[in-house]
């Protein structure tokens, strides 16, 4: 498959916290959770999911948009590249559909120009994503969601996000090697606008 835009580049970025490329899930209860990012709040466990723009997506110029949502809802992004995917890493990514009906043209369509595929990071990114993107059937998807703001029709809703810890997992592990996911936080030295 073919690798449009920076994922080489993004994994020769240094990584600022151990654990660079990791396929990052909810920890095992025995691990000791992350100390919490909110002020006196629960402690948390440290989420990825996969976020694609399907190739309609691109093709209507979506790409910033989705990003700047995500990014504005706080999330942090530690992976992304443009590719024309091919139809084997489909037939994986979507093996559960092979008996649906519209399977075969899921595919073609999938197949049929640049995507852009993501890496989100954050708390409950899983579930927060699913709610951003909103319902599969765009008629059925809620203004505010991408697919309520951007799609007309099942066939063509603009993204993808997964549905759950696991299934986040074994996308990122199908997308992504784990050299191209850059682990990062927010540093004092960064966050400035002004250069020290
Ligand atoms: S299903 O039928 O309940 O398993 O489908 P669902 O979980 O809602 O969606 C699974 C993925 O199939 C895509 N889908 C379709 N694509 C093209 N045409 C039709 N009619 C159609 N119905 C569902 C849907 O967008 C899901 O893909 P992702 O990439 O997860 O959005």
């Amino acid at each position: 498959w073919r690798p449009l835009l920076g994922a080489r580049r993004c994994g020769r970025l240094r990584p600022r916290v151990p654990g660079q490329g990791a396929p990052l899930v909810r920890r095992s209860s025995g691990d000791t959770p992350d100390p919490s990012p909110f002020k006196g709040g629960p402690s948390w466990t440290r989420e990825r999911t996969l976020v694609a723009v399907k190739p309609d997506g691109v093709q209507r110029r979506l790409v910033g948009d989705v990003i700047q949502r995500f990014e504005r809802r706080g999330f942090t992004l530690v992976g992304m590249k443009m590719l024309q995917a091919p139809e084997s890493v489909l037939a994986e990514h979507y093996q559960d559909l092979q008996r649906k009906p519209f399977y075969p043209a899921l595919i073609r369509y999938m197949s049929s120009g640049p995507m852009v595929a993501m890496v989100w990071e954050g708390y409950n990114v899983v579930r927060a994503s699913r709610a951003m993107i909103g319902h599969t059937d765009s008629a059925e998807a809620a203004p505010g969601t991408i697919r309520g703001d951007f799609s007309v029709h099942i066939s063509r809703n603009v993204i993808h996000a997964s549905d759950s810890v696991e299934g986040a997992q074994r996308e990122i592990q199908l997308w992504f090697q784990s050299s191209e996911l850059v682990s990062w936080a927010d540093t004092a030295q960064h966050s400035s606008i002004h250069p020290a």
